[in-house]
């Protein structure tokens, strides 16, 4: 193993933090090592020759870039009483150690006091877990006044890994700790008004809370207050209280919402924010209109399937002129059907009609060697459910996406890790585990409404969640999915690091992904392949050329303004990695109720957060993979996914990927080349202010560009003179196409 030690090696002068806070500071004077021994646990053992972490960062980070497996942190600590005393509750401590990631074990002076994984000793199925827990006050494990010694046993397999976040402190819990404003329920509109229902609930205790709750409608442009009111709010554990509003509509602009309660017994008090979501996409028009792409591409022989997508009041009747020999149409369905033999570009004309009237748009069939000419639209499991997909969510995932999505181009139904059961068959053959009956018919199910079926696996032994992945299986495995009619297949390194070469080149990390490429090539079937590798190798530039159809670029996505504005605004590097066939892949979307399992809540990311997570994903040329709970889409939600405008931008036939081309503190501008010789250009604001930014049309690239459309709201805008002035709400954008 080669580690950086000179960088590492660092000499701690305290020997443990002191603090007379009521909170104890716990981001440094953490030492590492990489290994395993249970003797590491104990508050005896003399760490001093081990390496100094920094807990704010991956190991991958800090000089540990290809280790996986098991590494231990400890730090030493005095945990003062005072706190206990200065408490309102006394009931336990809390400790906040960032993730542990991909899982692990907390040991306080050698005994086990928190896990992140639920059973067993498959530590990796904590998967990025939070470490985060509580310890009861009267645990005699704490050491109270005295050095306490923080061992962390941690688990790391593919991507990033051990002990890392923002938040390392020890707390008392206080009275509101176990107090929740839940906001996860939905907007749901009327004409001209808003309304939504919070709760305050109390996780655990037998305090009674009885006070005020305070709500408050601010205009984050001016911070003026437009709206107030307070009300009496009581709850207890098991007794929630109900809050309901209703606001007028307030259209084009999230206006910031203030939920605060105040307790009258302690005087404590917790606070919440949201913004209030808005919509600017413009009602789907009664008559018929063609969406999506321009283009398809399919393979000769292999079975073809295209879903025309059109929006407008039903029935639509569907017409498609020069379909190449062997495909057939459903006019009524706008499904097509069958399998083409020649290779060659077709250009057909689809028409759809309803009782309104009917449109026409020009398409090109491309059967050749290329397929994925535009990136993949569709929905993935992993954000939604994590382990827990199942059959049923699976189901209702493609209900809701032909029902309400299919119209506007997206296809894909991807069943991310959790479907395999924990031996092969006794010919060696992968199958399916118990939440998962009949692949094939689910298959079968998806397909008849017109999508496309996804698959994921592992080159390694296991998949990150630890389930069997498809190494030394790719042949069998690749006929598998062919057999079962699987479209797409997401192949996670993960476990891979156990079999490859402890420091990897360039050829080892494309190694599995030829493997499988070359498994996929024996099989009759068109299956997109989607290399999920989180970057390493700087992917984007051999992804294509090992047969990639897309790539990870980054780490996983989180539903936070870091983590997405973090990954979307540095792939920069990767766009000359993207072209019709093979797209970068900064990770799947974030938004509406997401929960990574069993337990949804509402995206972190503002409604304007979440605007500019769609543009810059679309301005990259990014596969878009809903990764939120299909079942339960709200109407913004809705109007994020059905801008045909905005989607058109991520499916433009020239597959180029948006370029940085302005960046200061507060704003950015990215500018991405389309297919008709105009340009779709993104201003962000990544300030947490509202700003009125001013481009200069010159050096920004608006010169010879008269026309400049608001794609959002789909409407021409008034612009002239030697500026193109706008105003952007904080975390917010303007997406703009500018034409000539
Ligand atoms: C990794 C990937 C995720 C997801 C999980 C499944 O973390 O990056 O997107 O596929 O594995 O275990």
């Amino acid at each position: 193993m080669k580690l950086k030690l000179c960088l590492l090696i660092a000499v701690l002068t305290a020997s443990f933090l002191r603090s007379s806070a009521q909170e104890i500071n716990l981001s440094q004077g953490w030492k590492f090592k990489i290994g395993d021994s249970t003797a590491w646990s104990s508050p005896q053992y003399n760490d001093n020759g081990w390496q100094a972490a920094d807990v704010s960062k991956p190991w991958e980070e800090q000089g540990y870039a290809k280790t996986d497996g098991f590494g231990w942190y400890r730090v030493r600590v005095e945990i003062p009483s005072s706190i206990k005393e200065k408490a309102f509750i006394k009931d336990s401590l809390h400790f906040n150690l960032g993730y542990l990631d991909d899982g692990g074990e907390v040991y306080l002076n050698g005994k086990l006091v928190y896990k992140n994984y639920k059973t067993g000793s498959d530590i990796q199925h904590g998967i990025y877990g939070p470490g985060s827990f509580s310890v009861a006050a009267n645990n005699p494990a704490i050491n109270w006044d005295k050095e306490n010694v923080l061992a962390v046993r941690v688990f790391d397999t593919g991507g990033a890994g051990g002990v890392y976040g923002d938040k390392f402190d020890i707390k008392m819990v206080d009275l509101m700790d176990n107090v929740n404003i839940n906001t996860d329920g939905s907007f749901y509109y009327e004409e001209k008004t808003m309304s939504k229902s919070i709760r305050l609930t109390a996780s655990g205790g037998s305090y009674n809370y009885v006070g005020k709750l305070y709500f408050k409608v601010t205009d984050p442009e001016t911070d003026t207050i437009i709206y107030q009111k307070t009300n009496d709010a009581h709850f207890a554990a098991h007794s929630p209280f109900t809050y309901t509003f209703t606001l007028a509509r307030l259209e084009k602009k999230s206006y910031k919402i203030t939920y605060t309660f105040t307790d009258e017994h302690s005087g404590k008090q917790i606070t919440k924010t949201e913004g209030a979501p808005y919509i600017l996409t413009p009602y789907v028009k009664a008559k018929p209109r063609i969406n999506g792409p321009d283009v398809f591409g399919e393979r000769p022989a292999n079975p073809f399937l295209y879903k025309i997508p059109a929006t407008g009041q039903k029935p639509l009747t569907y017409k498609a002129d020069g379909l190449p020999a062997g495909l057939t149409l459903n006019t009524t369905t706008g499904i097509i059907t069958g399998i083409v033999s020649d290779k060659g570009d077709y250009p057909v004309t689809f028409t759809v009609t309803n009782s309104l009237g009917s449109n026409t748009k020009k398409f090109t069939i491309k059967i050749g060697d290329l397929i994925g000419l535009t990136p993949a639209l569709g929905w993935n499991s992993w954000n939604a459910w994590g382990l827990t997909v199942n059959d049923q969510k699976v189901r209702t995932s493609a209900n809701a996406m032909a029902d309400k999505l299919s119209a506007h181009g997206w296809s894909y139904i991807n069943i991310d890790d959790g479907w395999e059961a924990a031996s092969r068959n006794t010919n060696g053959e992968i199958v399916t585990n118990s939440k998962f009956p009949d692949m094939k018919g689910l298959t079968d199910y998806v397909h008849n409404l017109g999508l496309r079926m996804g698959i994921y696996s592992s080159p390694g032994p296991k998949t990150c969640g630890g389930y069997l992945g498809s190494w030394q299986h790719e042949d069998q495995d690749a006929k598998t999915y062919g057999d079962w009619g699987i479209d797409y297949l997401k192949y996670d390194w993960c476990s891979y690091s156990q079999v490859s070469p402890q420091n990897p080149t360039l050829e080892d990390f494309k190694k599995p992904y030829q493997v499988m490429r070359a498994s996929l090539d024996k099989v009759h079937r068109d299956i997109l392949f989607s290399f999920c590798q989180y970057g390493m190798g700087d992917v984007w530039n051999w992804g294509a050329e090992v047969g990639g159809n897309s790539w990870r670029t980054t780490g996983d996505i989180e539903d936070t303004w870091k983590s997405m504005s973090t990954i979307g605004f540095s792939q920069d590097k990767t766009a000359d990695g993207a072209k019709p066939g093979h797209f970068n892949d900064p990770d799947m979307l974030v938004i509406g109720k997401v929960g990574w399992g069993d337990h949804q809540h509402n995206t972190r990311l503002t409604p304007d957060e979440q605007y500019t997570h769609i543009s810059l994903w679309s301005l990259l040329s990014a596969p878009l993979l809903i990764g939120c709970d299909m079942g339960h889409l709200d109407s913004f939600t809705l109007n994020l996914l059905t801008n045909d405008e905005v989607l058109a931008i991520d499916q433009d036939a020239l597959g180029r990927a948006a370029r940085q081309t302005f960046k200061n503190d507060t704003y950015q501008v990215w500018t991405k080349d389309l297919e008709d010789g105009s340009k779709a250009m993104g201003i962000f604001n990544t300030s947490d202010k509202y700003q009125t930014i001013k481009l200069n049309k010159a050096e920004t690239g608006f010169n010879g560009y008269t026309k400049v459309r608001d794609v959002w709201q789909q409407k021409y805008v008034i612009t002239s003179g030697p500026e193109f002035v706008t105003k952007v709400p904080p975390h917010g954008v303007i997406l703009i196409k500018v034409s000539k």
